[in-house]
């Protein structure tokens, strides 16, 4: 009797493996089945922190090494981004380089491309920041190539290691009281990592007979203000707060030089991009998986804070304190 021969296995290329997504993207597909091909400038780091991946070396704005790890891949995760590397025109490198990975998909005969962006603002055109510009413009451009694209866009992804999530965190947390800019009115829905790393899995096997883009919002609209306050509360803290309208967001985001430990660049950018609503047009993405988002920001939230590898034994006000004098005597805790 004639036995079907096992359904060949999928080798899907991971680029930015090692950040805050690809480290926790790379165990669920692994958990699925899919021949994992991690991607990294620097491997040999990398392969200390998951000996069991395949890392190959790629610098994505190199289009012979794209060339080189794109081999007998079947599907791609493009997970990199140029901010916050000290690039001062990271729009233009960005863009450069997704012309080269659309190009380098379709000559490797890529069947798919998975790209996690940002939402495109509620307010339109007026109002989008550089950095979201930039995402939606390489979300574009790999979208125009021969190979289906799958655009997902989120606004911020809730975890520990989060740049956008810490810039929150740090706030909520190391701020005595808070003076309220403008932008913490605008609203957004934030998506936990578990339920954005469901819908980047997923969406190597929806059905993609060419690009399309979707939303993958998170099950609640919070606004800045209330971002803030719940953080703050969980860790036993309220925090008075002062409303000044007339803060612009720019210089607003000066003050995150003092206060959050992300890269300062970084976190200017992504402040920048809050300066009106990021909600979601629709929530269709997640009716097309089969599955619903199912972690509320305070529960994402919550979790991300157990996961910190410092928890301090004080609540509210003292515990930020405990931790700036930790970090004083250990600079690398985080
Ligand atoms: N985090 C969020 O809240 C959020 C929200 C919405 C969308 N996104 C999107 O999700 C994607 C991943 O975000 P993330 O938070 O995981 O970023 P991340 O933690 O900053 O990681 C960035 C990754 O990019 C890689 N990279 C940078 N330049 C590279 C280059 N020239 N060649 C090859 N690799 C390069 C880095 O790898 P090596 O240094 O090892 O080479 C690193 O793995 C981005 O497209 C981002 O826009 C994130």
């Amino acid at each position: 009797m004639p036995v079907n021969p096992p359904p060949a296995r999928k080798r899907v290329l991971v680029t930015g493996a090692t950040g805050f997504i690809g480290r926790a993207l790379v165990p669920a597909l692994i958990e699925q089945g899919y021949d994992v091909r991690a991607a990294t400038r620097t491997p040999t780091v990398a392969q200390r922190a998951a000996t069991h991946v395949e890392w190959v070396q790629c610098d994505v704005e190199r289009a012979g090494d794209l060339d080189r790890v794109l081999r007998d891949v079947d599907a791609v995760f493009f997970l990199v981004h140029a901010m916050g590397q000290g690039a001062r025109d990271y729009a233009a490198t960005e863009l450069r380089v997704a012309e080269q990975v659309r190009d380098a998909a379709a000559r490797a005969g890529v069947e798919r491309m998975v790209y996690l962006g940002g939402v495109a603002p509620s307010d339109g055109p007026r109002k989008v920041s550089a950095h979201l510009r930039s995402r939606l413009r390489v979300g574009e451009t790999l979208r125009s190539g021969k190979v289906p694209v799958l655009e997902l866009r989120a606004s911020m992804i809730v975890g520990a290691e989060s740049a956008s999530w810490q810039i929150v965190r740090d706030l909520a947390l190391r701020l005595p009281a808070m003076l309220l800019p403008s932008w913490t009115a605008s609203r957004t829905r934030p998506l936990a990592l578990q339920d954005a790393v469901v819908a980047l899995v997923r969406g190597l096997t929806l059905p993609l007979p060419h690009s399309a883009w979707y939303d993958i919002p998170g099950p609640d609209v919070v606004s800045g203000r209330e971002i803030l306050s719940t953080i703050a509360a969980l860790r036993g803290r309220r925090v008075p707060s002062v409303r000044v309208p007339l803060l612009s967001v720019s210089l607003s985001s000066w003050w995150l030089k003092l206060v959050t430990r992300a890269d300062f660049s970084l976190a200017r950018e992504l402040v920048l991009g809050f300066e009106g609503d990021l909600l979601p047009e629709d929530a269709r993405y997640w009716e097309e998986i089969d599955y619903q988002p199912q972690w509320s920001f305070e529960a994402a939230a919550r979790q991300a804070l157990e996961s910190e590898a410092f928890r301090p034994t004080l609540r509210g006000f003292a515990g930020s304190l405990e931790e700036a004098m930790v970090q004083l005597v250990s600079p690398k805790l985080k």
